[in-house]
């Protein structure tokens, strides 16, 4: 079972001086501090899926991810809790076997298997996906980022935790959007008077918004917030990191890290800023954690800051 130690996410006013002087309400939703282990949107993509997973009467769990990602960790500690197994097919050769995310995954049980990058590309393939099912019947197979119909249906559970910190005292919800799965679930718990603005994190225009549309069709439920991506600030790609973003985390009173939520606290402070958020909004920014991956990306923002003093 998964089991976070507190019913509901703390919801925080930020008194970041910048903000304030723009007049811009913002408060944050830390499910990064929720359920530290599944680290933020990762309980709620996951929970649905293990819950699946064991009543359908299955014994292992398979996914995918790059060597840092945030989703195999949580999994092959969401795994162990369930008493399931768990393969990691991993992007990358075995070398990052010992890096700090696939340590922390094997010490919970996980097993790996590193694959070519070509072998990778074909992770989303139903011919591919039934290869490993024929492979290990044993298996419910989760998509790469746990992106899938249940974790959109965990996922919607997140507009609770905020809807406890804030009642009806907010306008927009922001959010970072690796596969759009998050964005998806938040927008389906929240009525149409809302609006839900995620930024990506990664150069996906067109796609994303057509992967949010599917999500929203697989649930059967037609009432969900307006919703919107902005492609203006993944920085030249996934796991970019220039200067700007570098030092902008590094000068943040609370902690963040450069993939997601680094990128989403930076994308605000730009919109405030060209005033695209007007004075007076009451924004929420879900912290969606993921901070045990700056263990692989706090040497590249090292290297980046001490190259440009
Ligand atoms: C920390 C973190 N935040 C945000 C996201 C993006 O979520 P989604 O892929 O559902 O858009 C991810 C990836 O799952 C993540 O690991």
């Amino acid at each position: 079972m998964l089991s976070p130690t507190q019913p509901y996410a703390a919801v925080e006013a930020i008194s970041y001086e910048p903000w304030l002087a723009k007049q811009v309400v913002v408060s944050v939703l830390r499910l990064d501090q929720f359920f530290p282990q599944l680290s933020g949107n990762k309980y709620f993509k996951l929970k649905h899926n293990l819950s699946h997973a064991q009543a359908q009467g299955y014994s292992r769990v398979i996914s995918f991810g790059g060597a840092y990602s945030n989703h195999i960790h949580a999994l092959a500690y969401a795994a162990q809790q369930y008493g399931m197994q768990a393969l990691g097919i991993i992007r990358g050769d075995h070398g990052y076997a010992a890096n700090p995310t696939l340590s922390d995954a094997q010490a919970w049980g996980m097993q790996l298997q590193f694959v070519s990058r070509s072998e990778y590309k074909r992770r989303a393939e139903p011919e591919y996906v039934r290869s490993l099912q024929q492979q290990y019947p044993d298996a419910w197979v989760i998509p790469e980022g746990g992106s899938n119909a249940l974790a959109v249906q965990g996922c919607a559970e997140i507009a609770e935790h905020i809807r406890q910190g804030l009642g009806d005292n907010f306008d927009t919800v922001l959010l970072p959007c690796g596969t759009g799965a998050t964005l998806a679930g938040v927008a389906m718990g929240l009525p149409p008077s809302k609006q839900v603005l995620g930024v990506a994190v990664l150069k996906g225009e067109g796609y994303l918004e057509a992967e949010v549309q599917r999500y929203l069709a697989q649930v059967a439920n037609n009432s969900h917030a307006k919703w919107q991506i902005c492609h203006d600030y993944h920085g030249g790609g996934y796991a970019k990191c220039d200067v700007a973003l570098a030092r902008f985390i590094n000068n943040f009173p609370i902690a963040l890290e450069p993939v997601y939520s680094g990128k989403l606290f930076f994308a605000l402070d730009a919109m405030i800023n060209s005033a695209a958020i007007a004075p007076g909004s009451r924004i929420v920014l879900i912290h969606t954690g993921g901070m045990q991956g700056l263990r692989g990306m706090q040497a590249i923002m090292d290297k980046r800051l001490a190259a440009a003093d």
